[in-house]
Parts: structure tokens; sequence; C-alpha cells
């Protein structure tokens, strides 16, 4: 049922298409002396020579081998920004040297930033400049790259672009002045248009995330929503085509079990098999009319902190089996339960195949709740009886999951008790959202003496607001 393989083949951290005009940008841009993946010091670089990407005969192998399966191969090169590992192999096309020719300071690029998402803090050349030369060089990349893809659409990324190198540099400035933009975002907005006149051109169609939505959307633009459905929303309004991929209900990447420490690393976050199944990529809101736009859902599975294949397919299955199931039945027709019985057969073909899925563990019940008002501006202390859940000495997982709320729930440490004295305290700040891979808590209990009442006690607080509520699970392991 999956017809699309959206295929993400460049971004900062490396290119990974040949690309004959430009043979730096796989050979140099598909390079790095370092690794993000790192399980002692999340995100922080590694010294570790890796690379490789992809010839055009290798891209063309994976097209037919898909396309004999009536799979269409979507490509992304990323633009304008997430193109750190283009600039090292071409510094022209970046902001750096431009900066640096007119006596500007680029210290803020210097040096690697972990968070290799940018959101407006990486600190390195991430960015395409905006002279016509740098139009025309990734021009002539989308040339090879449609003769590679039959795809009516060619992705263009334009997520998480970082103003900051075009504020900094006097020729983008000069530019910005000379096409008569207001800012940066409709620089970004003038960028985009340029790759989407020239796709049409070509008879082709641009996509990008939801980012392009910022200064103004190209006109034959298609949107790929990820930062929640709101976008998705907004372009269906104005009669643009939409592909769903809000990362609430379909990035792989996040963790999906409750106690994060007892799975591989990832990203963080929390899609268990559930949610996405329960994925509905045609929001309610929408008119009949506006709806046609929907094109699709899309799950998307990002690999910083997945170093080997078999960890991918970890992440990937059986989630997109519960993906392909949410994009093809009405959300009434679904029954997860039914889903479940149904899924059995195909695990153990995958285990046939040797495919390493996720195995299938129920989600446990939660043991205890906070709720909106119990943890206010200050750090309170709470207390949970906790006695159902221990029942041998052992290792078990204490994890904290907020399931609403403006703001998030910060825990400062947990103390499990035995009939109120302590057994173990762990100092640790957390927040519980799930965006720090730190909101769980492992401890362990030497000894257990059934008729003990245990309790876990922690020390929490509301930031940005009073409102938050979650689940505590208590997870042996
Ligand atoms: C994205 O996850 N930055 C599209």
């Amino acid at each position: 049922k999956l017809n699309v393989f959206h295929w993400h083949l460049v971004d900062d951290q490396g290119w990974r298409i040949e690309i004959k005009k430009y043979p730096r940008l796989a050979l140099v841009g598909g390079k790095t002396d370092y690794t993000t993946f790192n399980l002692v010091q999340p995100m922080a670089p590694v010294s570790l020579p890796q690379g490789g990407y992809y010839t055009q005969e290798d891209i063309r192998e994976v097209v037919r081998y898909a396309m004999d399966r009536f799979i269409t191969v979507v490509p992304e090169i990323e633009m304008p920004g997430h193109s750190a590992a283009a600039v090292s192999a071409y510094p022209e096309v970046g902001n750096r040297l431009q900066i640096a020719e007119s006596g500007g300071d680029t210290s803020f690029m210097l040096t690697y930033n972990p968070t290799f998402s940018s959101s407006g803090t990486i600190g390195w050349d991430s960015n395409y400049n905006v002279d016509d030369s740098t139009i025309h060089f990734l021009q002539d990349v989308l040339t090879e790259v449609m003769a590679l893809f039959p795809s009516k659409f060619i992705h263009i990324g334009g997520d998480e672009v970082d103003k900051r190198p075009w504020h900094a540099n006097p020729k983008a400035q000069a530019r910005m002045k000379e096409l008569g933009l207001k800012d940066e975002n409709e620089l970004q907005s003038w960028f985009v248009r340029q790759m989407d006149q020239f796709l049409a051109a070509h008879g082709r169609r641009l996509v990008g995330w939801d980012e392009i939505l910022e200064g103004g959307l190209a006109p034959g633009a298609t949107v790929m929503s990820w930062r929640g459905m709101a976008g998705g929303v907004t372009a269906a309004r104005a009669g643009h085509d939409v592909v769903m991929a809000p990362t609430q209900f379909t990035y792989l990447d996040y963790y999906q079990w409750v106690a994060p420490r007892l799975e591989p690393l990832a990203i963080g976050g929390f899609l268990p098999l559930e949610r996405i199944y329960d994925f509905d990529p045609v929001p309610a809101e929408l008119t009949a009319q506006e709806a046609t736009h929907i094109l699709g859902g899309q799950a998307q599975l990002w690999s910083e902190f997945i170093p080997h294949p078999r960890q991918m397919e970890y992440m990937a299955w059986p989630r997109l089996c519960a993906l392909a199931e949410a994009v093809w039945s009405p959300k009434e027709s679904r029954n997860y339960a039914d889903f479940l019985s149904r899924l059995k057969p195909d695990l153990e073909k995958m285990k046939i195949l040797d495919v390493r899925f996720r195995p299938l563990t129920p989600m446990p019940a939660p043991i205890a709740h906070w709720k909106p008002g119990d943890a206010v501006a200050q750090f309170t202390e709470h207390e949970w009886d906790v006695t159902a859940a221990i029942t041998a000495p052992g290792q078990y997982d204490a994890a904290f999951l907020q399931t609403g709320g403006r703001g998030h729930t910060e825990v400062e440490w947990i103390e499990l008790r035995e009939n109120g004295e302590v057994v173990q305290r762990i100092t640790r700040s957390a927040s519980t959202d799930w965006g720090q891979r730190s909101n769980d808590y492992m401890f362990g209990l030497q000894t257990y003496h059934p008729g003990s009442r245990y309790t876990l006690r922690a020390s929490m607080r509301d930031v940005g607001g009073v409102d938050a509520a979650g689940d505590i699970y208590l997870v042996s392991q």
C-alpha cells in the first residue's frame, strides 16, 4: 500500500547522490571526519571518518526496483538550508566567504553545532547564498536529478532555514532590496519560487516542507506538513496540494515505548504503534473540496540516531504496517485490536525474511498520573503508591510522560521509597515532554519485601504553564 518512497539524499551531514557536473558534492560533501551518533553524549560529534554516496547507476537501480513494484521514488535535494555538505564542497555557493569578504563577522558560523537540526541555532555555513550563479548551480543539479527520477514531484526541502547567514551577508541584503523583498522570509520564498518555475518549465512539480509557506507560497508548490497539520490545512485552503507528515503521528525516529532507557537511543518523541494507527491525514476541519488537496500521508525515518540497517528495521516495523492501513482506510472502519490480530501473520513473515521488527509489547497501564495544577511554578514534592508494580527485586524504569498542557513538567529528582524509607534517590533534571530523551529513571531494587508499601516520590514543577498533565509508568526490565 505504500506507493511513494521519499528519498532524502542531501543534508548538512552529507551529500549522498553523484552529480556529474559537480563531482565534489558527493566526493567532498559525502564525507565527514566525525559521526554524531554518540551513546555517551547524544549529538556531540565523535571523531570517526565516514562517508559514502549513491552513484547515478545505483540510483537508477533503486528507481527501477521500486518502479517494478509500483513505487514512485521522490528525491529530495535540500535547499536553501541544511546545505552545509554542499557548501563544504563548493564554498562559493555559501555565505561565509561573502560575509568574510565584506569584513563581516563569521564567528557565529565557525564551530560545528551539535544540535544539527538547525532551528536557528546551527553554527556552520548551512545556507546557500542568493546569487544568480548559485540558483543556476542548483538548477543544474536538479537537471541531473530529473534525468534520474521520473517522478512528477521533486522535493526541494525548504525546512529549518537559519536566516542569520542571509542577515549577516551584505550581498544577500542587497539582493533583497533589489528584488523589493521586505525580509529574509520573503527571500526564502523568492528562492523557492526560482525552483518552482524551473521545475514547472520541465513538466515537474515542486514539493517542500511546510516552512515554504513562510514569506508566501510559490504558485505551483505542494506542501509537506511536518510541524503538525496546521501548515497543511493553510495550504489546502489556499488551493495547494498537501502531503501530511506531522511529527506527532508519523515520525519513526521517535521512541515507540514508554521507557526510553529500555530502547535503542533515539532522538526523543513518542510514537507508539497505537498512535500511528490513529493517524488521519485528512483533518476534519477541511471541507470536502479542500480535502481533495490532501494527496496522502507519509512517515519519516531520519537516521541521525540509527547507525545500522538492523536498527532501521526496528524503528520502521511494524509501525509502517500501521501507517499503510491508516492512510488507506477511513478512520471509522479501523479497529486496532483487529489490526493487531491481522498483524501477527505479517510478523511471522518478517521473521522468515529476517527483518528485525520491534516485538509487540502491549503498552503498560500507567501506575499514576499528574493533573493540571499538580505541578506548579516552583518545585513541589509529590508521592504516588506504586506497590502494585513492584513484585520482585531487579531493575525498574520509572517514566514520566506528559499528555497535555501548554508548557511542560520538569522533574528535579525522584525517589523510590519502601515504607517511607528512601531506597534510592536519583537527582537529574528531566523534561517530561519527551524532547530530551531523559524523562525516565532507571533504579535497582536489591531486596524485595512482600507486604511492604512502595512509593515513588518526585520533585516537579511546570515550566510555561500550570496546566500540564501526564502519566507515570513503572516498567521492570
Ligand atoms: C524535518 O523534520 N526537519 C522536516
